[in-house]
């Protein structure tokens, strides 16, 4: 009887620890990798989870650029419900860490020998007072060109090398009856754009100036202006039906061969990709012309919300050490149109577009032409972020002219600090 007794007593405990096993090695992952590419890509992290046989709760909350994921956060945050996992940009990720949310990764950083392989442009953003909270999953630059080759060859257009070679592809696809410039009017798309136009236009010093040291002369300057005159410029070349739409069907449109070029992030190669469409024979990739040598990024971090159970604890730690090894930033990468976040991962898997975001990426960090991107949180906090891409896209819509933006640019960004 009494054996009974403990046996099930056993029985009882072995299943307790079981289900609070199971549920503690859940990690529920919010972040806003909704698109056909976006999602193959993050199939690649979830099987890898689940193979280690940690349990995925999936909190997709769709919208490029990733606001609607952060006023969501900010929501569940607020209610004291914060999921384990949260996809991150930038200033974003310092924010929260500074209001003391955020698990610490260092043991696992110092295990694996983060410090030694992650670059030090993305260390800045991954580690707050000296410890690492988060775990950088790629790096994308925003300065690039998507371009249907099929129409570029029938038009007998070279792939553009000036701003000015640029303008005069674009304005013989809208000749031959194409959309020349697939765009979606939303602000986060139209900030996109204005990063490459302000390396192509003003080159890495100014934007360093302008954007990341907020001087007030050079957001006011003549160079602004010229940033502004050539947004004008990009904005003769989008169809009529560019307002709200999202990004993946303006790459769509390239894919589809309604539009000649997209300008965006290298998440677009992952649409391309998703549809079968091979770099060199399909498609063309190409730097912004005229910001060749620079490259603006942003890296998609994976920050963990601090949770007190040991279960909850690990899996945490497994998820940082997963998405950090050097096999998986390679499958991730490859799929994602993204690059490695460490330096020491091979790029044979890459194709011809990653090898080249690759290389760009090292040789910018060395040569210090490798800017945080404005658009995607890595050059300002957040208040000054979006008071610049309500004048970004004010203008795009016809509210002002340039020299009114330029204007209305500093005033905001003064208003912002
Ligand atoms: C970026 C993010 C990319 C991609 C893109 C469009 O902010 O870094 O990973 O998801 O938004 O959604």
């Amino acid at each position: 009887m009494r054996n009974k007794i403990i046996g099930k007593i056993a029985v009882a405990g072995a299943l307790l620890a079981t289900t609070s096993l199971a549920q503690a090695e859940d990690v529920e992952v919010l972040h806003w990798w909704t698109s056909g590419g976006e999602a193959a890509a993050l199939n690649v992290l979830k099987d890898d989870l689940q193979g280690q046989g940690y349990g995925w709760i999936d909190m997709p909350v769709a919208g490029g650029g990733g606001e609607a994921a952060m006023t969501t956060l900010r929501a569940r945050v607020t209610a004291g419900d914060a999921p384990t996992a949260v996809q991150m940009l930038g200033f974003d990720i310092l924010d929260w860490a500074e209001e003391g949310a955020l698990a610490n990764l260092d043991s696992v950083a110092a295990k694996e020998g983060w410090d030694a392989v992650v670059p030090q442009a993305l260390q800045a953003f991954a580690k707050s007072d000296g410890h690492w909270i988060s775990a950088p999953v790629n790096v994308h630059s925003t300065n690039w060109v998507w371009a249907n080759k099929a129409i570029l060859d029938e038009l007998g257009i070279a792939q553009p090398t000036t701003w000015d070679e640029f303008i005069a592809a674009m304005e013989a696809v809208k000749a031959s009856g194409k959309t020349a410039l697939a765009h979606g009017g939303q602000a986060w798309q139209d900030a996109t754009i204005f990063d490459g136009v302000v390396l192509s236009a003003g080159g890495t010093e100014f934007y360093k100036t302008a954007f990341i040291d907020l001087d007030m002369d050079a957001l006011g300057s003549d160079t602004m202006l010229e940033v502004f005159n050539r947004m004008t410029t990009l904005r003769s070349y989008v169809d009529d039906n560019f307002s709200g739409r999202d990004w993946n069907l303006a790459s769509a449109m390239v894919i589809n061969g309604e539009a000649a070029f997209q300008i965006m992030g290298d998440w677009a190669k992952g649409e391309f990709l998703n549809a079968g469409k091979v770099p060199g024979d399909d498609f063309l990739c190409f730097r912004v012309p005229g910001s060749e040598g620079a490259v603006s990024f942003n890296s998609d971090q994976f920050a963990m919300f601090s949770v007190s159970s040991e279960g909850g604890q690990a899996a945490q730690g497994a998820m940082a050490a997963a998405i950090m090894s050097p096999s998986f930033q390679s499958a991730f990468n490859v799929v994602k149109g993204s690059v490695p976040a460490r330096t020491d991962v091979p790029n044979d898997a890459f194709d011809a577009c990653g090898k080249q975001g690759m290389a760009e990426l090292a040789a910018a960090a060395s040569a210090g032409t490798l800017v945080g991107s404005i658009a995607h949180g890595h050059a300002n906090r957040a208040a000054v972020k979006n008071a610049i891409y309500d004048v970004v896209t004010a203008h795009f819509n016809g509210e002002y002219d340039a020299a009114t933006a330029v204007e209305e640019l500093v005033n905001a960004v003064e208003g912002a600090l």
